[in-house]
């Protein structure tokens, strides 16, 4: 796929009638239903928002996915496979809330891309740094111990998304300068240690929003966005899809 990718992440938000109506919002818009976008929406809305989404241009994500891929004795897990089966392209993985909350490390990561990418989704794992890894200086190391799980499996169809923990429904968006440095970092450490991953995209997130889309998406190494908050709002979030249309 070329051009940017944009992904609103709704996070433990939404509920049956308020998503039906997000979706149908962006159903209607020329800039938001097309390729490149995509909505990770809450678990137990992925099945109705897929047949909602079948055969438009919007990409259905689920925001994790299980580190367990046969079926089985597994109380309250998705399967990546129940995930495909109910229309998902893509899997988030990792997220730095689920790293947080839930304590994911790279061994259960590894196994959540792997399980991913034999369903056929696209994993898009998710990296960065905490304020206080970012103020000691240690995010190049941060982020790369966590991109380590790339080196282990075919990166070829997998995704990335940056974004620093600080900057995560904070308000507080990391400066241009940060945003290319970083991206920079990632696309290089990835050439040299993911096999496969010399076209692999790398999206940016932490409080994009209508007013800094377009300039964070202009920025060298910026493959697309991964939006919080913003993709709540029908408008907001159109406004960043233009603006990632616009970029092409
Ligand atoms: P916000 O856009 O709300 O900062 O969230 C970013 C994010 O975590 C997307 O996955």
């Amino acid at each position: 796929m070329t051009g940017k990718l944009v992904i609103g992440n709704w996070k433990m938000n939404t509920r049956a009638d308020s998503a039906r109506k997000l979706a149908a919002a962006l159903l209607a818009d020329a800039e938001t239903n097309r390729d490149g976008v995509g909505i990770a929406a809450p678990a137990v809305y992925l099945a109705a928002l897929g047949e909602q989404l079948q055969g438009s241009s919007i990409a259905l994500s689920s925001q994790d996915v299980s580190r367990y891929a046969e079926d089985g004795a597994f109380t309250g897990e998705a399967s990546a496979a129940m995930l495909a089966d109910v229309g998902c392209r893509y899997a988030l993985v990792g997220h730095s809330e689920r790293r947080q909350y839930f304590g994911e490390d790279n061994a259960a990561l590894l196994q959540k891309m792997r399980n991913a990418a034999a369903a056929g989704l696209i994993p898009v794992l998710c990296v960065g740094e905490t304020l206080a890894q970012r103020e000691a200086g240690s995010y190049k190391e941060v982020v790369a111990a966590q991109l380590a799980v790339l080196a282990e499996l075919d990166a070829a169809d997998c995704v990335i998304a940056y974004e620093p923990v600080w900057a995560i429904g904070t308000g507080k968006v990391a400066t241009i300068e940060q945003i290319a440095e970083i991206h920079a970092f990632i696309k290089n450490w990835c050439l040299q240690n993911a096999a496969g991953s010399d076209k692999i995209r790398v999206l940016y997130g932490g409080s994009v929003k209508a007013e800094n889309a377009e300039a964070i998406l202009a920025t060298k190494n910026v493959d697309g966005a991964l939006v919080g908050g913003a993709s709540l709002d029908a408008d907001s979030f159109r406004v960043i899809c233009q603006a990632a249309g616009k970029l092409i």
